[in-house]
């Protein structure tokens, strides 16, 4: 006799999730799409559709226990976190605690973690309410404790900063809750990891690129990090402490870190799932051959094949904005390399970055070396002009 089909329930359902629903299929799964209708891109890649807000998190535990559905996932989408952990806990399924995923979608309540445990290195750092006055230690990040995708993050080096840095993370925050922190200077990595009933796999290290102060927002990523061997070593020996104090036991999970230029290394956040940019869906996979979507979901089903790693590929995703103009040349000239996996852009004047969402395009590599792009006077004279032409015709 045929073994009944699993049943997945997957929140989220615009594009860049498609590779969730097909990893699902592949895998012979019923999926059960949750998402509001608009947008809902990946919904004809279902075989049952719901429209229903991933934040619904009642309303999503009846319909699973309704249909008899056996897991839930939902990857690179912070908004999700505490409902997939809250129909996990309600319904039976494998998944971290909502409990701490609540803590993990807070900053504050992540930092505070950090503090009373002591696992790792983290900025000094104080919580402010609205209309408290900011401590005055420069130079600072100030940032909302519950949003992402650098909204509302800002850099402040002396008092005359404070108050719009204050003003924009407030308006970013859902709760009128920020945090002002110690700066700390320094290269910029993530942390891809799957973890399975409180075993960690550290997957890859991805040095992050920044458009720098004042709003960090990320032009680029690549695999694997170019720090020494020794400081990832280090950064690997803190992942399984720093999961195990925030009780992450389960799922994917995003770790941002900066080192300082005398390797101490600081804990800046972490997601309870797998990271957005197209770290976890594609970067992950490309570097290293581990199916990290497939581990996602065999996770979220409760039975998991530990990942087997044979790191011999690098890769990496650049993204087009008006700071990084020089991309939109860099793809023209290279989108029939071998290299090339993928590249999109948009018609239309480039934006200034101020968070995630103001980038206008991206292209992702896979190759035996770090495709580096930036336009370098001394290698590259005319790609630079032609960038700056480029640029200057695509802002009219
Ligand atoms: N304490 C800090 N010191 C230095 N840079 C920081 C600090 N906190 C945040 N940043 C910078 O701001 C970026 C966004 O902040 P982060 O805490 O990761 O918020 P988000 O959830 O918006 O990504 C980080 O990737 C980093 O570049
Ligand atoms: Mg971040």
């Amino acid at each position: 006799m045929n073994k009944p089909q699993l049943k997945l329930a997957i929140l989220g359902a615009s594009r860049p999730h498609l590779p969730l629903y097909l990893k699902a299929h592949e895998m012979g799964l019923e999926t059960y799409c949750i998402a509001w209708e608009k947008g809902a891109f990946c919904k004809d890649y279902a075989d049952h559709f719901h429209d229903i807000s991933i934040v619904e998190k009642e309303q999503i535990a009846d319909l699973c226990r309704k249909e008899g559905i056996n897991g839930i996932v939902a990857n690179a989408l912070e908004p999700a976190v505490p409902t997939v952990a809250y129909v996990a806990q309600e319904c039976g399924f494998n998944g971290i605690s909502y409990k701490a995923a609540l803590q993990a979608v807070n900053k504050k309540e992540m930092r505070t973690c950090i503090s009373r445990t002591g696992v790792c290195l983290q900025p000094e750092f104080a919580i402010l309410k609205y209309g408290e006055p900011a401590p005055e230690i420069f130079p600072a990040i100030i940032k909302p404790t519950d949003s992402s995708c650098s909204n509302g993050v800002s850099k402040v080096s002396n008092k005359h900063e404070i108050a719009p840095a204050i003003e924009r993370a407030m308006s970013a925050s859902a709760s009128k809750e920020i945090l002002v922190e110690e700066f700390i200077e320094g290269r910029e990595i993530s942390v891809e990891s799957i973890s399975f009933h409180g075993r960690h796999h550290v997957l890859a290290i991805t040095d992050k690129e920044t458009t720098g102060a004042p709003y960090f927002v990320e032009t680029a990523h690549h695999q694997p990090s170019s720090l020494p061997q020794k400081i990832q070593e280090e950064v690997r020996d803190t992942m399984p402490r720093l999961l195990d104090a925030l009780e992450l036991t389960e799922g994917a999970s995003h770790a941002e870190f900066k080192i300082t230029e005398d390797g101490r290394i600081y804990f800046i956040e972490i997601g309870a799932r797998g990271g957005g940019d197209c770290i976890s869906y594609d970067l992950v996979k490309l570097s290293t051959g581990y199916d990290f979507v497939k581990g996602m979901i065999e996770v979220a089903l409760g039975k998991f094949t530990e990942p087997v790693i044979n790191s011999t590929k690098y890769s990496g995703i650049y993204f087009l904005s008006q700071e990084t103009y020089y991309i939109k040349d860099f793809i023209d000239r290279n989108k029939d390399k071998d290299w090339v996996v993928r590249y999109e852009t948009e018609n239309g004047p480039l934006k200034s970055l101020k968070k995630s969402q103001d980038r206008s395009g991206y292209i992702i590599y896979q190759s035996d070396h770090k495709i580096n792009c930036k336009p370098r006077a001394e290698t590259n004279l005319f790609g630079y002009a032609e960038a700056q032409r480029v640029c200057k015709r695509s802002l009219k």
